[in-house]
């Protein structure tokens, strides 16, 4: 019986004043990714097709490889067959359509990493977001910038009176791009950094885009003019690392005078390679095993309020939506050589 019929038995059976106890077996879960060669996403799906060959459920996974009609139109016929869906969206302007196939057939909705307007997840009682604060990620990456900058005792190299910094954004309409630049400019002015932003192209998330974009700024203003680089998550970063080692800077870590600072967000088992070398500055661990186990278990509930939510993942949960915190590099360090090995050596 699918989750439409159990969800038309369950109002029938309100009306006449019954209770439901025992609800519905899950058989299916479907999972749309928004494009299976984002990094970030990879790690996530890598995590999640672990999972899944320990459950029970049938899993199908999709990958819309940034083709938003056709994911939209294969998430609807998912929803209309009764099953639960996990989903990264190509476009966040969706989610209302999805939505509305998933109050029609009943069927649960977990959205993660895009994040739907506030009014679209609330036009559903069986919507739900997991996700990271992406303002605390600009404010962390804020702190890690400052605290580099305290242990080197400088960041002027060119004595113009301003820190030069390059910027290498994600995607232009995306929350995460929009927030991570805004809270990590605003706190590092708060911090009392002159900055001078020389450039901050969006470069979608991509290794390659963000290596060009840096090679190009090299050229326009000079390497000796760039101070720090920022970039929005780590495929960008180790992006503007290929660039800044194709000119000689950021291979030996005793070249202090070759070096130039690149700071990403989300912990790629590469990234957390060179920031342990000292080739790259700093990250933050977005925790994508926790994302996917969460939307995992959240899918497969029966918890219908933010409190039961909460107690069943371990993470708080408020207006349907679950945030897990970002962990800077230093603390995941300190933690990890305690507990485990870092990812990379496995
Ligand atoms: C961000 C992540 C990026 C990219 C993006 C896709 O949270 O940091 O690397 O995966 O999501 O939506």
């Amino acid at each position: 019986m699918n989750r439409f019929c159990m969800n038309l038995i369950k109002v029938i059976s309100l009306s006449l004043g019954l209770t439901v106890s025992s609800c519905y077996a899950i058989s299916n879960i479907n999972v749309y990714y928004y494009n299976g060669n984002d990094n970030f996403i990879n790690l996530y799906a890598t995590f999640l097709g672990k999972l899944s060959e320990r459950s029970p459920l049938n899993f199908k996974f999709y990958d819309a490889q940034n083709h938003h009609q056709e994911q939209l139109e294969s998430i609807i016929t998912g929803l209309y067959s009764g099953s639960p869906a996990i989903v990264n969206l190509v476009d966040v302007n969706d989610a209302p359509k999805v939505l509305e196939a998933a109050k029609d057939s009943g069927s649960k909705v977990v959205f993660f990493n895009r994040l739907p307007s506030d009014s679209a997840l609330a036009s559903y009682d069986d919507c739900w977001y997991v996700g990271a604060n992406s303002e605390q990620s600009g404010v962390y990456i804020a702190d890690e910038i400052d605290d580099y900058f305290k242990t080197v005792a400088h960041y002027d190299k060119n004595k113009n009176g301003q820190l030069d910094m390059v910027i290498l954004q994600g995607e232009k309409f995306h929350h995460d791009t929009f927030n991570r630049t805004l809270m990590t400019v605003t706190k590092l002015k708060e911090k009392g950094y002159p900055l001078n932003i020389i450039s901050k192209n969006y470069d979608n998330w991509d290794r390659y885009n963000a290596k060009r974009d840096l090679l190009k700024q090299i050229d326009l203003v000079g390497i000796s003019n760039i101070e720090i680089v920022v970039a929005n998550n780590d495929a960008m970063a180790l992006g503007a690392l290929d660039a800044l080692k194709s000119h000689g800077y950021n291979t030996d870590v005793n070249d202090k005078e070759h070096y130039i600072p690149v700071f990403g967000v989300d912990g790629l088992p590469e990234m957390l390679k060179e920031v342990e070398a000292g080739r790259a500055t700093g990250t933050l661990i977005s925790d994508y095993s926790a994302l996917a186990k969460v939307c995992y278990e959240i899918a497969t509930s029966e918890a219908q309020t933010d409190e039961e939510v909460t107690q069943l993942v371990w993470y708080k949960t408020e207006n349907h939506k679950t945030m897990i915190p970002y962990i800077k590099f230093a603390s995941f360090k300190n933690y990890m050589k305690q507990k485990y090995v870092f990812p990379y050596q496995k």
